[in-house]
């Protein structure tokens, strides 16, 4: 089989149509996932941040560098997945900063921030579109908003990272309609939720539990290619 290299072919007019229904939200710029096609596993974190949106690439920030570790110690490259988010533009927060000395204007300063679950929604056609073009047998859901966005949030990815999840997901029911909410699709696919590497950056002590989780994750997709 061929393996491509780069972002899904996600067609334009579906890209147009989820910029437009986010068009009211505080997101800017966007870039589509970037991977192997097909790919065995794919990798579904957040929403892309300044970095990345300069950058053209998902995962080059800070995160990223995490994410690279990651995928070292499973043995695994860019190359050999395919890495996606929920959302595919930033959403951001300005805030007004006043002048730091006297007769400075006041300038405003742009962060990242967390997508909400109707920037999530708005892009979901997106990412559907990602998963059904490359085709992965297992999902990575890094962090709490790739993990709701796949299975619902009855679960949190604290009681669920490091564990395989045998299932299908979930999919936009209707890309027409304004008002479509999220149905589960018929395909399974086995599910491995991981903490988002920017928790790691945040939180240290994690890094044990993340190293115990990324062993699980190798002895998984080991087995999986031996059977
Ligand atoms: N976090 C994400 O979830 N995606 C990126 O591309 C970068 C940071």
């Amino acid at each position: 089989m061929k393996v491509e290299f780069g972002s899904a072919p996600v067609a334009e007019e579906l890209i147009r149509e989820c910029l437009h229904r986010s068009a009211s939200y505080d997101l800017e710029g966007f870039l589509l996932g970037q991977g192997a096609i097909p790919a065995q596993i794919m990798f579904v974190g957040e929403a892309p941040g300044a970095t990345e949106i300069v950058e053209g690439r998902p995962f080059t920030g800070q995160a990223g560098k995490v994410l690279e570790e990651y995928l070292k110690k499973i043995g695994l490259t860019r190359q050999d997945i395919y890495i996606s988010s929920a959302v595919r533009s930033r959403p951001f927060k300005d805030k007004v900063v006043a002048g730091t000395a006297p007769g400075k204007e006041p300038r405003i300063s742009r962060s990242n921030r967390t997508p909400t679950k109707n920037e999530v929604l708005a892009h979901a056609p997106i990412l559907d579109a990602e998963i059904e073009l490359v085709q992965p047998r297992v999902i990575v859901p890094m962090g709490n908003i790739g993990l709701h966005r796949l299975i619902g949030s009855h679960e949190t990815i604290s009681s669920l990272h490091g564990k395989v999840l045998e299932g299908p997901i979930q999919r936009l029911e209707e890309v027409s309609d304004p008002h479509s909410r999220y149905v589960f699709g018929d395909r399974s696919y086995s599910i491995f939720p991981l903490y988002h590497p920017a928790a790691v950056i945040y939180n240290r002590s994690l890094e044990a539990v993340i190293e115990q989780d990324l062993a699980a994750l190798k002895q998984f997709l080991d087995l999986k290619n031996n059977s």
